[in-house]
């Protein structure tokens, strides 16, 4: 079982020496929780791939501090430095050419390596213990739903790494967006995330955001494997409607399913049957997303044959939402 351990001083010296012996610690970001090993060591990467079970074509995001730390990694792209000033820290990862520095294994080969300046204090309070950029991905069973507190990284990796830094449940919920800054002509997002497409549009101006789904494709690096079909899925099915649910059908659900409604449903009874589940009371997006990939995890556990997921608003965080609900799906869009 692994330790979950707060920072305290004596916990961090703890982690930063397992870090330095490429070791893995779950870490919190303000996201999801990642799985962090040395992203300069070769060795602490392949454990990565290893604990998650993931394949060894789809990279890792490399976390740093600061643009001075990101200049080890990767190569200043021009309009980095806006986009870092307006989002970072925060919940963005671009894509940029590397450096030699990182490891083959992190970038799976690719020219390109990801970058992110997370927010989060008490991984930033490991993170400058450490001295290290960390590569990470979500911390859970590669296709499984990503996870946003310590209990989730131990129910599912608890047999897998040594140690978990407590962090309290993640702010945003969901993955960060990433934005690939290697096209000169347009940058691209690969992945919504916790930073709309129109908030980096008011910063660096039109980007390409009719993110495309990329089929798996053996023996080669695919674009953002992140974008595989399917992804984020909980073990019970789950069918992603296109429409909202109508009162009547919320009443008349089959045996066994449960209907996930992106708000708390309005009834003519006032009565919301206990199959009926919902992301937000009041319909804020931000809530809804931060609360996604707890919720799904409660109606895996709940013994359900199916779940019904209705559509998120398709603008801002709806966007995301509905993205992951597609994946959990198991279609792409
Ligand atoms: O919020 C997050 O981004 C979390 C926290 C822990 O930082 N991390 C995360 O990592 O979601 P992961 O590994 O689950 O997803 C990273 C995605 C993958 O889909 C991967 O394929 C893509 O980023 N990626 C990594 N390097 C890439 C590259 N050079 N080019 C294109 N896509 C890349
Ligand atoms: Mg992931």
């Amino acid at each position: 079982m692994a330790r979950i351990l707060d920072d305290s001083p004596a916990n961090i010296e703890c982690l930063v020496r397992a870090l330095l012996a490429d070791r893995l610690v779950g870490v919190p970001t303000e996201t999801v929780y990642g799985l962090a090993g040395n992203a300069l060591s070769q060795l602490a990467c392949e454990r990565i791939y290893r604990a998650k079970g993931r394949p060894f074509h789809d990279p890792l995001i490399v976390h740093v501090l600061d643009l001075e730390m990101l200049d080890r990694v990767a190569i200043h792209d021009d309009r980095l430095n806006e986009i870092a000033d307006a989002f970072w820290p925060g919940p963005l990862t671009v894509i940029l050419r590397r450096r030699a520095a990182v490891p083959d294994v992190v970038t799976s080969g690719l020219d390109t390596v990801a970058v992110r300046i997370p927010a989060h204090p008490v991984f930033r309070r490991l993170a400058v213990a450490a001295g290290i950029p960390l590569a990470a991905p979500s911390a859970n069973p590669f296709g499984y739903i990503s996870p946003t507190t310590s209990i989730h990284v131990e129910s599912q990796l608890g047999d897998r790494i040594e140690f978990i830094l407590e962090g309290g449940p993640c702010a945003v919920g969901i993955e960060s967006t990433i934005l690939d800054l290697t096209n000169p002509a347009i940058p691209r997002i690969l992945r919504p995330g916790g930073i709309t497409a129109d908030r980096i549009e008011t910063i660096i101006g039109p980007i390409d955001s009719s993110v495309v789904c990329v089929e798996e494709n053996p023996g080669e690096a695919v674009l953002a494997p992140g974008l595989l079909d399917r992804h984020y899925s909980p073990t019970t099915p789950l069918h992603f409607r296109e429409r909202v649910f109508g009162p009547a059908e919320l009443e008349t659900l089959p045996t066994g399913v449960a209907a996930l409604c992106f708000r708390r449903p309005v009834s003519a009874t006032g009565e919301v049957g206990a199959k009926t589940h919902w992301l937000t009371e009041d319909g804020d997006p931000v809530e809804a997303a931060r609360r996604l990939f707890s919720v799904l995890r409660e109606l895996d556990a709940a013994g359900y044959k199916a779940i019904e997921a209705e559509p998120a608003p398709d603008d801002g965080m709806g966007r995301a939402i509905n993205d992951r609900l597609r994946r959990a799906a198991g279609r792409g869009q």
